[in-house]
């Protein structure tokens, strides 16, 4: 007898510290609603004191299947408090390290935003590395935990992107999203 299938469960954790002056998350944001088998968690909204609830934000990694994490790149890296929900959250024991497997077999999906372009982001530009590099230590941590890597989703020049632009980034995040729950996974 085959194993029943179900859709995949994402999690998507979003940090933006002023989502109301934002121009490209709050676009992302918006085009991520309504979709089934997708649970949104604003971080900043949650924590405004940064005080995370541990075993609730362990409880939301367990129950999903594909943890997607969404946010502004500030100073070539992810917000505080989402740096703080890692350190608070992903701990030895749970995420990685002996017993710690909770994390294991999940995948791992990256969305961020940057002012700087495209072209910025090469080894010839202003940044001098590509998103790719940028991003290693996250891909690094989904390694550690086990967790499998998604080709990261990134939008350059998101200051001077028109609304427009903006609105079919927002449209292709949501297709990737969609695409993602479409996977299934034994239940
Ligand atoms: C504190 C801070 C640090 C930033 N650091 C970077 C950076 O390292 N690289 C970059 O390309 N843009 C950087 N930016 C620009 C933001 O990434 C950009 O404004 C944001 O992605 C736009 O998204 P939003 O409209 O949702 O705010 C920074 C902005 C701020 C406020």
């Amino acid at each position: 007898m085959s194993e029943a299938a179900r859709d995949s469960r994402l999690l998507l954790v979003m940090a933006h510290p002023a989502l109301e002056k934002s121009r490209a998350n709050t676009r992302l944001w918006a085009a991520s609603e309504g979709l089934a088998a997708v649970t949104r968690h604003d971080l900043y909204e949650t924590y405004p004191d940064f005080v995370v609830d541990v075993s609730s934000e362990k409880k939301k990694l367990v129950e999903h299947d594909i943890i997607a994490l969404q946010f502004p790149f500030y100073w070539y890296a992810m917000p505080a408090l989402m740096k703080e929900w890692f350190d608070l959250v992903w701990l030895h024991g749970f995420a990685y390290g002996k017993g710690g497997t909770k994390l294991a077999g999940k995948t791992l999906f990256v969305t961020c935003t940057t002012g700087g372009p495209t072209s910025a982001y090469h080894a010839l530009g202003y940044n001098r590395f590509t998103m790719e590099e940028f991003l290693r230590p996250l891909e690094q941590t989904a390694d550690l935990c086990g967790m499998v890597w998604e080709t990261p989703y990134v939008v350059h020049g998101a200051r001077i992107k028109s609304p427009e632009a903006l609105e079919a980034e927002a449209q292709r995040f949501r297709a990737r999203l969609t695409g993602l729950v479409g996977r299934t996974v034994a239940s």
